[in-house]
């Protein structure tokens, strides 16, 4: 990734980023002060919404339901200075998803929230790897430093050895635990003092001369400056310094110290994203990639929302624009369907502004409320037969039949299976052999969770069951190839919700059987999406 020097001012301020964690390390803490600091709310506190569905909401929810459609909080815009922040929300669930892995490539950074008393955590280490897949830049915020935390270098070890990144300490901590008072600010030779007193406070910032300026004794507590200037001087010895370049080609990251929870080092964090975070990058598409500043519009879908209320059958594609200057209003070509869609109604995710806005660049996300035409992985232009690509779709990891309750309603079952295939919420098999469909997800809990929104959204009660099958895989080959091998496998062959044909396998011995009996024939464990 570089710095694109011919970006149009609009693209080259806008930051598109998500926030990945393990659960509880503080996202929702730090995205609701990301949104205060972004003006986009008054309030913090506001954004909270407590219970099983504690997510981040903001002042669009008016908007949805002015509109009557929901489309959650799944993207946040906000102004921070002169930049604009777009904040794509990655899937809250534990289960790791394809979900996830899809909103990371409509974003073009991410910020790694780490608890500092349990440093890297499983589902950091997941979300991790697949942002290095991308080489995707990250940015490190080590939180609850308020409480007490581990040593500031065994942190920073930990990082590196588990994650095979460079550290560089962007800030560093005064103090532990109760006698935490603040943090040192290495990029702008600064001390930031932490307000206990109110959470909502940005933290008092002391321009200094350097490491020997006498201002440092007045205000840090003799033994805590003592060890303080210890460490940093150890810190300059053993940690490399900030290299730009590193962290937007992903192998080095700045970490910064604070606690979301009292406002503090958070505005830092916001001030390295917008410094050092990178513009909105080039996008890989077929015959030729797209890049930002090019002015004509192109975009794809990275996610599909069922609108919540049963009443209505609306879905809100999200799109990331990859080029141009959209404006509401467009025509624009849906390349797979060969077909021109007017984006008439475009939801536009303004935090701040409950208007819906006119216009959105490259490097924003708009939200289309369509009938089931978009799909993930579809790309829209101006008219350029162009599609994006690496929008992958996984093999699922787990097999189970579905039946409705009610044999009379196979139809209505195929009909919202089909809903939760195209927002990805699950892979829908249907055999060529036998009656009724094969569903396959990624986490066990997403069968509950399909099942009740199955009877909640269509009131259709169903039973999910064991399955012969334990994965699949997609068939590809000539067509001869693969019409032999469908023919003489019958009773292991199904179509997915795309229409495309896949094997479907009890044991790995199957998929190795294929491989010597089929050679003409590929198994793949993936499909790209476009
Ligand atoms: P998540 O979205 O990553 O799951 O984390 P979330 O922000 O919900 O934070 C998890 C818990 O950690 C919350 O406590 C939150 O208040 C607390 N927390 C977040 N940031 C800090 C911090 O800087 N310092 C300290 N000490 N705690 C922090 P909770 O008890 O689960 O919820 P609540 O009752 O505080 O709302």
């Amino acid at each position: 990734m570089t710095k694109r020097p011919d970006l149009p001012a609009e693209i080259a301020r806008r930051r598109t980023f998500a926030i990945i964690s393990h659960p509880d390390a503080g996202k929702t803490t730090l995205t609701e002060k990301f949104l205060l600091f972004g003006g986009a709310i008054q309030m913090a506190g506001q954004v909270r919404a407590k219970g099983e569905a504690r997510r981040t909401r903001s002042d669009f929810m008016q908007m949805e339901k002015d509109r009557g459609i929901s489309v959650s909080a799944s993207a946040m815009s906000f102004d921070f200075g002169k930049y604009r922040f777009n904040l794509v929300d990655t899937p809250g669930h534990s289960d790791f998803s394809e979900d996830t892995y899809r909103t990371l490539t409509a974003v073009d950074a991410a910020v790694m929230v780490i608890d500092g008393a349990k440093g890297v955590e499983s589902q950091t280490q997941k979300l991790f790897e697949v942002c290095r897949l991308r080489d995707l830049p990250i940015l490190t915020f080590c939180n609850k430093m308020d409480r007490e935390s581990r040593d500031t270098f065994e942190i920073i070890d930990e990082i590196q050895e588990n994650l095979a990144i460079d550290v560089t300490p962007a800030s560093w901590p005064i103090g532990v635990g109760r006698e935490f008072i603040g943090c040192y600010d290495i990029l702008r030779d600064r001390l930031e003092l932490m307000d206990r007193a109110d959470r909502n406070k940005v933290a008092e910032s002391i321009q200094i001369a350097g490491l020997d300026d006498p201002k440092l004794a007045e205000h840090v507590p003799a033994h805590l400056l003592t060890k303080f200037l210890e460490e940093i001087e150890m810190a300059k010895e053993l940690l490399p310094p900030l290299d730009p370049e590193a962290l937007l080609n992903g192998s080095m990251t700045p970490i910064w110290f604070g606690s979301a929870m009292n406002s503090f080092g958070v505005k830092e964090l916001m001030d390295g994203l917008a410094t050092y975070g990178p513009e909105p990058q080039i996008q890989s598409a077929l015959p030729r990639n797209i890049a930002p500043e090019e002015p004509k519009v192109a975009g794809f879908v990275f996610k599909v929302q069922a609108n919540m209320d049963p009443k209505h059958r609306d879905r809100v594609a999200f799109v990331r624009l990859a080029s141009g200057h959209f404006q509401r209003g467009m025509k624009l070509t849906h390349v797979r369907a060969k077909k021109q869609m007017a984006i008439s109604n475009p939801v536009l995710f303004l935090a701040a502004d409950r208007e819906l806005a006119e216009e959105a660049w490259a490097g924003d996300i708009i939200g289309i409320p369509n009938h089931g035409q978009l799909r993930i992985g579809d790309t829209l232009t101006e008219g350029e037969d162009i599609r994006v690509s690496g929008i992958p779709s996984f093999a699922p990891e787990l097999l189970q039949a579905c039946r409705a309750g009610d044999p009379m309603k196979a139809k209505h079952l195929e009909k919202a299976l089909m809903q939760f295939a195209e927002e990805g919420a699950a892979k829908v098999f249907k055999p060529t052999f036998g009656s009724g469909f094969i569903v396959g997800v990624v986490g066990a809990l997403q069968f509950e969770v399909l099942a009740s929104r199955i009877e909640l959204e269509y009131g259709l009660p169903v039973r999910f069951e064991q399955s012969q099958f334990t994965s699949a895989r997609w068939v590809t080959g000539n067509k001869e190839a693969v019409d032999k091998f469908g023919a003489a496998n019958k009773q292991h062959i199904a179509t997915d919700n795309d229409g495309d044909t896949v094997f479907l396998t009890r044991l790995q011995w199957d998929i190795d059987r294929v491989g010597r009996d089929y050679p003409d024939v590929t198994l793949s464990a993936t499909k790209e999406m476009m």
